[in-house]
């Protein structure tokens, strides 16, 4: 499929215009990034398993009513998706204490939170993505009201698929990271979900051991972070038990 010319290029993808108008085409790339992009390695076929993975779910998501920017994929390394208006914020949902929260709250890493909670980034590399309230996202028309209701809404429909999921395959969700869009079709606008969910947005610990298989393997220098990843995809069915 001829991709057009790169429009942008983020720390673990390229956006290329797509066949289409409306269409981009993402690749992802094997590069890693964390602490704000102040450690960065690239993770031999990182990007491979994040398109598979992505794909896996995002084609699930579909399937239960929720809008996403997939179209399908085409490579390996590369995916057909709706061209969207990025909303400049992270959208994370938390079941379980870990990372910032454990950090900010005192809260003991692995303790499950008394009922899930969403919260909102600013995406702003320079200031570190700090945690916004829906007051500051109005405040500043980073998202409407109806925006923040139908994210938050969509977000906690997505983690009960995601967390079902994974628990099926042996894998406890901690927490995951969301992004939204707006799409611009014949004088409408519609939110849809956007971006990537992979092994790279999600913290995914074993159920049985907690072994860790997301990108906190990188954050923390635990070893093989392909392998954590190729453990995901094999365990969603996604690879066959030898690939
Ligand atoms: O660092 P923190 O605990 O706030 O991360 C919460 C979740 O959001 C984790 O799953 C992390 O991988 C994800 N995240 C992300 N991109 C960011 C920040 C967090 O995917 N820029």
């Amino acid at each position: 499929m001829a991709r057009g010319k790169q429009i942008y290029e983020g720390k673990a993808k390229i956006l290329y215009e797509g066949p289409e108008p409306g269409t981009l085409i993402q690749f992802f790339k094997d590069d890693a990034t964390a602490f704000n992009a102040q450690k960065h390695a690239v993770l031999e076929g990182k990007g491979v398993l994040n398109n598979r993975i992505s794909e896996f779910i995002m084609i699930g998501l579909e399937r239960i009513g929720i809008p996403t920017h997939f179209i399908k994929r085409i490579n390996m390394r590369e995916q057909l998706i709706r061209h969207v208006e990025i909303i400049p914020l992270e959208v994370v949902v938390r079941n379980v204490a870990a990372g910032s929260l454990s950090k900010r709250l005192g809260i003991k890493e692995g303790e499950q939170l008394p009922r899930s909670v969403v919260e909102f980034y600013f995406k702003d590399d320079k200031l570190g993505d700090p945690m916004v309230s829906e007051d500051h996202i109005t405040a500043w028309g980073w998202a409407s009201p109806q925006e923040i209701d139908d994210m938050m809404a969509y977000a906690l429909r997505v983690n009960d698929y995601l967390s079902g999921l994974f628990a099926a395959a042996g894998i406890r969700l901690v927490d995951f990271k969301l992004e939204f869009g707006r799409q611009y079709e014949n004088d409408m606008v519609r939110l849809i979900l956007a971006d990537e969910i992979s092994p790279d947005s999600c913290r995914l610990w074993d159920l049985g051991s907690g072994e860790i298989m997301d990108k906190d393997r990188f954050r923390k220098d635990l070893g093989d972070v392909v392998e954590g990843y190729r453990e995901v995809a094999r365990r969603l069915g996604i690879l066959r038990g030898d690939d």
